[in-house]
Parts: structure tokens; C-alpha cells; sequence
């Protein structure tokens, strides 16, 4: 055999083997029970293979393996945007909004005592101050400088928290049109707006982009199912899928955390920070009550920063606003709106406390509370078309893919067997 042949024959021979396998991996892959029908993968035709890895995430071995594995398999778009770490113990955290990033920044900036005033520990620094403030002392490192990324992969902890896309994209829209924002409702709420026009409105346009106060949740998924679908990387910070800016493949996480199981989890990462004494585990009602202050206080300090909402709207409106995402959040049952109403507007040095009271009174458990806000999160899917479920799923893809989240929840595509709009 010449040096000719003998290449061509280790390549047939190799050809023959990796296809072997193939059909072996297949076979298994059949066999297998992991499957979830109709699973449109836009990138590829192989969804036997895709099947494989919609499995629901289990432990942390099993989690980084299968973020391992679909690297391997698939070029996975994104990169690294924002890091910040903590040096002392060897800690990166890649950012992610609407992933509990406004907890982490609470953490970091506690570590570098980064804020204006003295606290006792992370939760202590409002959350318009954690995102909002300029941060002086907390690092944040580019990635994508050889010398750093051999010192992050080589040296340190690193985690990142991703949370199920459903869910996820609920949360933004309270967050973001239940309650006010002002960046969103004068940069986004008029595009929504015009897009929804462009495909239900009829021939209707929309003529005053003041004030658009009452964007709806289809609107907001049609919105985004349009540009996700088409080109996922538009979408902004608090939409876009997490691999666009936490690229697994590139960070190599060491610990991917689930915002789902979070209670869980922080402990962990506290640990590692050296922070288990201070922010140990709160529990349910320490929760809620946190929350409760941190979102009011936040709404009242952004509606006071930007005059253009104060036109929009009135004091009790506001607060109507606050408590609606409150009874969604699963904090209060829905009565609590009989027993407020007319005390509305409460003002802002009463508002938290008489909804800290009632909150306390109503006794309402765990449990109640998560079935609460799971039946507002499916009434709203419920409105949902098809079409627009199925431009989500191709959205957010790689992280149904990545992070072992199901792409087609059986509660939120139950409902909407045809294409009904
Ligand atoms: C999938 O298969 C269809 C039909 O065989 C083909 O037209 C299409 O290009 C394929 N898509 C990819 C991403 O390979
Ligand atoms: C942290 O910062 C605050 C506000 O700048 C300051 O009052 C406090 O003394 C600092 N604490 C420490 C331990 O440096
Ligand atoms: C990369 O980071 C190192 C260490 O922080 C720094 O000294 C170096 O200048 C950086 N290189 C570039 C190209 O920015
Ligand atoms: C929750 O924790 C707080 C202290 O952080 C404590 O006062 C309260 O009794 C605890 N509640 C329950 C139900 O364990």
C-alpha cells in the first residue's frame, strides 16, 4: 500500500466505525422513553438525538454533562457578556437578567462593600440601588482576554443560574407590565404595540406612543416569538436566551444553578463566598416579606426618578399595580383587593407596611402560594396561540436543550390544540 492508500483506508475504516456508532446511539436513543413529540429543531433534522437530552435536570454531575454533551454536538450561538468575580475565594458569576440576577448583584456588592450606606447583608441594598447605582469597587472581567479566561477556567468556582423559558418570560411581563417600568414602556411598549397592529390590528395603527400602559401578555409573547424565532440575539437582555450571554460552551460552568430550586441552591454558592453565617436560608415568610419591600420600594424610587410615569399614572393606580403582581407572584389571594380598595392610595410609608400586615394575617402556605402563582402563569399561556408557543420553543431551543428544561410543557400547550387567533 502506498502512503496514499493507506490513508484512504484509515479513513473508510474510521468512516465505517463513527458510523457504527451512530446507528448504536440511535438504537439506544429509540429505545429509549425520553420522548417528547413534535419537537421542532430548526438547526438540525436529527431529533432522535435531540430527544435524548430532554430529560429533567437532575443532579449537578448529570447537569454539566449534558451541557458538556450538546456542546459537542451542536455550535452553540453566544458568547460570554458580563462577568464579575470575587478573587478572595476564587468565585465567577456570569449575569443573567431575570435569573435572580438582582440577588447575586445584591451578593457581590455586599462582598466589595460596594454601596452608599452601611449594611448587615446582601438583601439590605434595595434593588434600585444594586442595578441602578454605578458600581465603584466590584470587578467585572472580560472574558474573552486569554490571559483571564486561563485564570477563570484553571482557578475558580464558577456559576451561572438559568431558569425554565416559560417562566421565565411570565416574570418579565409582571415585572415589566404589571408593574411600571419606564425604560420598557417607552422603548418597547410602542414596538409591541405597532407589531401586534401589524399582524391583528386590522388596518388599525397606532397614533400616540404616550403612555402605553396596557400591554398585554399576548402582545408581549408575540413580540417576542416574532424576533426570537427569526433572530433570537435582538432580543433584549431580559428575553434573550441565557446561552446568548452566558455561553455554557465558552464559560464551562462549574455549577449551573436553577432558579427553580434556588432555596436549594444558594446555600451552596454562599458557602463558597464565605457568606453561610450571614445570609443563611430565609424561610417562606422572610421570603415573601423581603420581596414584598424590595418591589415596592423599587417601583415608588423608578416612578419618582422618571416624570413621564408620574403622567401615566395616579398614586392608587400605582399601587393597584404593585399588588396585582403581588396576588400573581402568589403572595395574597386575589380578596386581597376587596380588603384595600378603599384605602387606596395608601401612600408610600404605609403601603408596605399594611401589605406586610395582611400578608402576615392571611396565613397563606407555601404550597398555596406556588399553586397560585402557577394557576395566574397558565391562565395567561391559556391566551396564547399556537403559532406563538411554537416560535417560543424554537427561540429558546438550546436552552431547553442545554439546561434540560422541556420545550413544550404538556399545562401550557394543553390547551391549544389548533391555531386560534
Ligand atoms: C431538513 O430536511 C429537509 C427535507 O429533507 C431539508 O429541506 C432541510 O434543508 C433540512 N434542514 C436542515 C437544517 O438540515
Ligand atoms: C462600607 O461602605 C459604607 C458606605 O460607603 C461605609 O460607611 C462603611 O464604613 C464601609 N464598611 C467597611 C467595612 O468598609
Ligand atoms: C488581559 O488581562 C491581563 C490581566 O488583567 C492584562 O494585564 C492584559 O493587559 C489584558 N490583555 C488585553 C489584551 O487586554
Ligand atoms: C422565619 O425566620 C424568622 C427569622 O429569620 C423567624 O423569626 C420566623 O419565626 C421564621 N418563621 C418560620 C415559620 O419558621
Amino acid at each position: 500500500m502506498n502512503v496514499h492508500c493507506r490513508r484512504n483506508f484509515w479513513r473508510h475504516l474510521l468512516l465505517v466505525v463513527v458510523g457504527a456508532m451512530g446507528w448504536i446511539c440511535l438504537a439506544v436513543v429509540f429505545s429509549s422513553n425520553a420522548r417528547v413529540e413534535n419537537m421542532e429543531i430548526k438547526f438540525t433534522n436529527d431529533s432522535a438525538r435531540v430527544q435524548d437530552y430532554l430529560i429533567s435536570p437532575s443532579g449537578m454531575d448529570a447537569r454539566l454533562e449534558r451541557i458538556h454533551n450538546v456542546c459537542k454536538e451542536w455550535s452553540v450561538p453566544g458568547k460570554v457578556s458580563i462577568i464579575t468575580v470575587y478573587p478572595p475565594r476564587h468565585t465567577a458569576y456570569c449575569i443573567n437578567h431575570k435569573v435572580a440576577s438582582t440577588y447575586w448583584l445584591q451578593v457581590f456588592r455586599y462582598l466589595y462593600n460596594d454601596t452608599t450606606r452601611d449594611v448587615h447583608r446582601p438583601s439590605d441594598i434595595s434593588k434600585f440601588e444594586t442595578h441602578l447605582s454605578q458600581f465603584r469597587y466590584v470587578e467585572f472581567l472580560n472574558f474573552y482576554n486569554l490571559t483571564i479566561q486561563r485564570d477563570l477556567t484553571r482557578n475558580y468556582f464558577r456559576f451561572m443560574i438559568t431558569r425554565e423559558p416559560y417562566k421565565r418570560l411570565w416574570s418579565v411581563y409582571i415585572d415589566k407590565f404589571v408593574l411600571v417600568d419606564g425604560w420598557f414602556w417607552d422603548l418597547f411598549a410602542p414596538e409591541i404595540r405597532t407589531r401586534y397592529l401589524a399582524t391583528f390590528g386590522n388596518g388599525e395603527t397606532l397614533e400616540n406612543t404616550k403612555c402605553l400602559k396596557d400591554i398585554s401578555f399576548k402582545e408581549f409573547i408575540h413580540y417576542v416569538s416574532e424576533i426570537g424565532s427569526k433572530s433570537p440575539e435582538n432580543l433584549n437582555d431580559h428575553m434573550i436566551p441565557v446561552h446568548y450571554t452566558c455561553n455554557p460552551c465558552h464559560y464551562k460552568p462549574t455549577f449551573v444553578g436553577n432558579l427553580e430550586t434556588m432555596t436549594d441552591e444558594k446555600p451552596i454558592i454562599l458557602d463558597r463566598l464565605g457568606l453561610s453565617r450571614i445570609d443563611s436560608a430565609t424561610n417562606f415568610t422572610d421570603h415573601v416579606l423581603n420581596e414584598i419591600t424590595t418591589i415596592a420600594d423599587f417601583e415608588f424610587d423608578s416612578v419618582l426618578a422618571h416624570k413621564y410615569q408620574r403622567r401615566c399614572l395616579t398614586d392608587a393606580e400605582l399601587e393597584t399595580r404593585i399588588i396585582r403582581a403581588f396576588v400573581f407572584n402568589g403572595y395574597f389571594r386575589e380578596d386581597v383587593f376587596t380588603e384595600v380598595e378603599q384605602l387606596l392610595p395608601l401612600g408610600r410609608d404605609r403601603f408596605v407596611p399594611v401589605l406586610m400586615e395582611i400578608f402576615t394575617n392571611s396565613n397563606i402556605t407555601p404550597s398555596e402560594s406556588s399553586s397560585l402563582r402557577k394557576r395566574f402563569m397558565l391562565e395567561a399561556y391559556s391566551h396564547i396561540p399556537l403559532s406563538m408557543l411554537k416560535n417560543l420553543k424554537i427561540t429558546y431551543t438550546f436552552d431547553f436543550l442545554l439546561f434540560g428544561y422541556n420545550p413544550e410543557p404538556p399545562d401550557i400547550f394543553a390547551h391549544t390544540k389548533t391555531d386560534s387567533t
